[in-house]
């Protein structure tokens, strides 16, 4: 399969929709809209336009051409601004191809290129087995965690913390 990653314009607007909708949230924040709506979508392209190789960058994830997930570098603030956070989302059918191995692969050295970044942290929550696998695939190494940092849904979950080095960055 080749996965490609596409800075989503309008015209992605109803896929944005049905990606979103679909996902499995389970192991998400909750800052994504739900439901997912056609102004949920807008609003996330006109951000993206703004902002996008500024405070961050955001893709679609393409596999053959198709629209199967997202995945983001965000800066952090202040004292955080040469930290990038990396967060991603896949169509559970397209899960365990190592698609998002691919696409994190690919976003991490889009993000050490068009960044003012010298690091770049993953964050997910302990039960997020593959999650962690993807990261570890890519070379983040495991920073700790914060016991009982996250509430979702009626659950509480450590929070795994991991980074990669700008200079420790091998998939250049
Ligand atoms: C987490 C997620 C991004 C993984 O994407 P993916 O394309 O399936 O990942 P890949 O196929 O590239 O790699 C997954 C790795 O985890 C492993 N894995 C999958 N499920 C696992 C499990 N339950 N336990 C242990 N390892 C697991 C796979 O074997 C693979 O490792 P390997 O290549 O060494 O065999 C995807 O499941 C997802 O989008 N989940 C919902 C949203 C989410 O949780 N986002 C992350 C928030 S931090």
């Amino acid at each position: 399969m080749k996965i490609e990653l596409k800075k989503p314009t309008m015209e992605d607007k109803d896929s944005i929709k049905a990606v979103c909708n679909a996902v499995d949230r389970t192991y998400l924040s909750e800052r994504m809209p739900d439901p997912y709506t056609d102004e949920s979508a807008e609003w996330w392209i006109n951000m993206i336009a703004e902002n996008d190789g500024k405070t961050g960058l955001w893709r679609l994830i393409m596999a053959d051409g198709k629209h199967v997930g997202n995945i983001s570098v965000e800066l952090g603030q202040d004292v955080y601004r040469k930290d990038g956070e990396i967060g991603y989302l896949l169509l559970t059918e397209y899960w365990s191809k190592g698609i998002m191995t691919d696409a994190a692969r690919q976003m991490v050295k889009l993000a050490f290129e068009k960044l003012d970044i010298i690091r770049i942290t993953g964050l997910y929550y302990e039960p997020n087995l593959a999650s962690g696998r993807v990261l570890e695939k890519i070379g983040f190494q495991n920073e700790g965690k914060k016991i009982n940092g996250v509430v979702k849904g009626g659950k509480v979950y450590n929070l795994c913390i991991t980074g990669l080095l700008k200079e420790n960055f091998i998939g250049k």
